[in-house]
């Protein structure tokens, strides 16, 4: 697990930032606050399609059903100043890393990593990359919802 020197920021970053990215900002959000850490933290998406919505009802309904809250979350596209604002850019797949090491100039390329490079191997089946569920079952959002807990425990414990 890589370990880091005190990043003050944090980026999620997932294709529809409706999904997995706006989820992954309130499960770390919350885990930072009961360690008792002073993060910015966001999301975004390499893609704009949904820009200005907030997110997938089937995130929010199950972020909810785990007690997580989306108010005030609306999609945006990343932008180049990402790239210099935030410490960690984290990427929920490897389409989304490519995407953004396309677009990040080369000075800030350290900070882009796949999110679940902070989850341990053995709890999450061996996965690198959090599926999207947009297109799948209901199931699909639990599932990104267990694997994005895992990699939020593992970057926490990074930090700390
Ligand atoms: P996300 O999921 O990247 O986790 O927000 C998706 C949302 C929308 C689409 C694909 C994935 N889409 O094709 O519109």
């Amino acid at each position: 697990m890589p370990r880091d020197t005190a990043p003050n920021s944090v980026l999620f970053v997932c294709l529809g930032n409706i999904c997995r990215s706006p989820t992954a900002e309130v499960v770390f959000r919350k885990f930072a606050k009961n360690a008792g850490l002073t993060l910015r933290i966001d999301s975004a998406g390499t893609g704009a399609w949904h820009q200005g919505e907030p997110p997938d009802p089937r995130a929010q309904a199950t972020g909810e059903r785990r007690s997580y809250s989306f108010a005030g979350q609306t999609a945006r596209k990343i932008e180049k100043l990402d790239f210099g604002t935030f410490d960690l850019i984290l990427a929920m797949d490897s389409t989304n890393l490519r995407d953004l090491k396309m677009s990040c100039p080369q000075a800030y390329r350290q900070k882009l990593k796949l999110f679940l490079s902070y989850g341990h191997a053995d709890k999450t089946a061996g996965l690198t990359e959090v599926p999207d569920p947009y297109h799948g079952e209901l199931n699909g959002f639990d599932h990104a919802l267990d694997l994005l807990e895992i990699a939020s425990a593992g970057l926490i414990a990074s930090l700390t």
